[in-house]
């Protein structure tokens, strides 16, 4: 639940030295804040941005590109009425009475549809709760869970299996391009990532905040399928990506969704496009609602390298995973800055 309603919390929050140890970490981390005119310094808008669709391969930034590794795109062929009628219907089940979301509190993380709390283990201290709600379930095939999804708000499941198919179109859209971005034919990365990947929804909700300073709203990661395409509220910034050790807040753009690459992806490619680390911080006046829509391998998807990338100059960077060995580490790392993918780094 959220933090000001879950009264554990309350009653813990805030111990003094809990206040100087955060205080101490935020310090260790400029929060930067981009100035309104300055985005196209450092907003990376790959070629794909400007075009009615999509349609040009996906370069990824050199090493040596100052711009984070993170894209936004407009014109991707979802309405904009569908966006703005999913988060609506999200929000709304987030304002749902607490023991109505109750329902679906787990700390299972085999629950296809489950609610829970982000939260971060620091030495010393123990557990940190995040300042957010997550609720998670599947996106497709819809025949599966549907039956799962929440009758309140009554449009819920209709809402969502309309925005799940179009952000299908956009992922088939989306892999192609970055396959052909990596000189391999269109279908390389899909076929790689496997029939049947794993495709999981994830609302995060952060309530405002009386005090930001003091809390996260979802630690800093990187994701682990292969994309991520997240759609946020307009107006209400809370994202922030890393690049060379500063944190740089995306301020949502209207009608744009947030590509982020994630760890399949820096794998599959042999290092040539990066997974990004990001975050959520909270906002002091007003709530802040992002839907992550992911594409995921499945457990029995084996990762390696596309041999077309590897030469002399480009030796293998990583060994040969199942994705279950992937998830195994994934849960291994519990509570902790996860570095998964580098559990499977090959030394040079
Ligand atoms: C995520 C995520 C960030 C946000 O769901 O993986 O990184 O802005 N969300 O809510
Ligand atoms: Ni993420």
């Amino acid at each position: 639940m959220y933090p000001q309603e879950d009264n554990k919390f309350k009653k813990s929050c805030p111990p003094f030295n809990w206040y100087i140890f955060l205080s101490f970490i935020f310090s260790q981390t400029e929060t930067t804040k981009i100035k309104e005119n300055s985005h196209t310094k450092w907003r990376w808008l790959p070629p794909i941005m400007n075009h009615a669709w999509p349609t040009h391969p996906f370069q990824g930034p050199s090493c040596q590109d100052k711009r984070p590794n993170l894209s936004e795109i407009i014109n991707h062929g979802v309405p904009k009425e569908l966006c703005q009628k999913v988060l609506a219907v999200v929000t709304e089940f987030f304002q749902l009475p607490p023991e109505e979301r109750a329902q679906y509190l787990t700390k299972n993380h085999s629950k296809q549809v489950k609610v829970f709390n982000y939260y971060q283990k620091y030495d010393g201290i123990g557990k940190v709760t995040m300042w957010s709600e997550t609720f998670s379930h599947p996106w497709h095939p819809t025949e599966d869970f549907t039956h799962l999804l929440p009758t309140n708000p009554p449009q819920y499941r209709e809402v969502f299996a309309e925005y799940a198919r179009a952000i299908g179109v956009l992922f088939d859209r989306l892999l192609s391009l970055i396959s052909r971005g990596l000189g391999l034919d269109k279908d390389c990365l899909k076929r790689r990532i496997g029939e049947k990947p794993g495709l999981n929804t994830q609302a995060n909700y952060y309530p405002a905040c009386p005090d930001p300073e003091l809390t996260m709203g979802m630690p800093d990661h990187n994701d682990l399928g292969s994309i991520a395409v997240l759609l946020q509220v307009e107006g209400v910034t809370g994202l922030q990506v890393i690049k060379d050790g500063k944190w740089l807040t995306v301020d949502p753009v209207p009608d744009a969704f947030v590509i982020n690459l994630a760890d399949q992806t820096q794998v599959l490619s042999n290092g040539k496009f990066k997974s990004v680390g990001h975050r959520a911080i909270t906002n002091k006046l007003l709530p802040r609602l992002s839907l992550g829509m992911f594409y995921t391998p499945n457990n029995d998807t084996v990762i390696g390298l596309v041999e077309d990338l590897i030469d002399e100059e480009n030796p293998p960077e990583y060994r040969k995973y199942s994705f279950k060995e992937y998830m195994e580490e994934f849960y291994k790392q519990e509570g902790k800055r996860r570095r998964v993918k580098e559990a499977f780094e090959l030394q040079r």
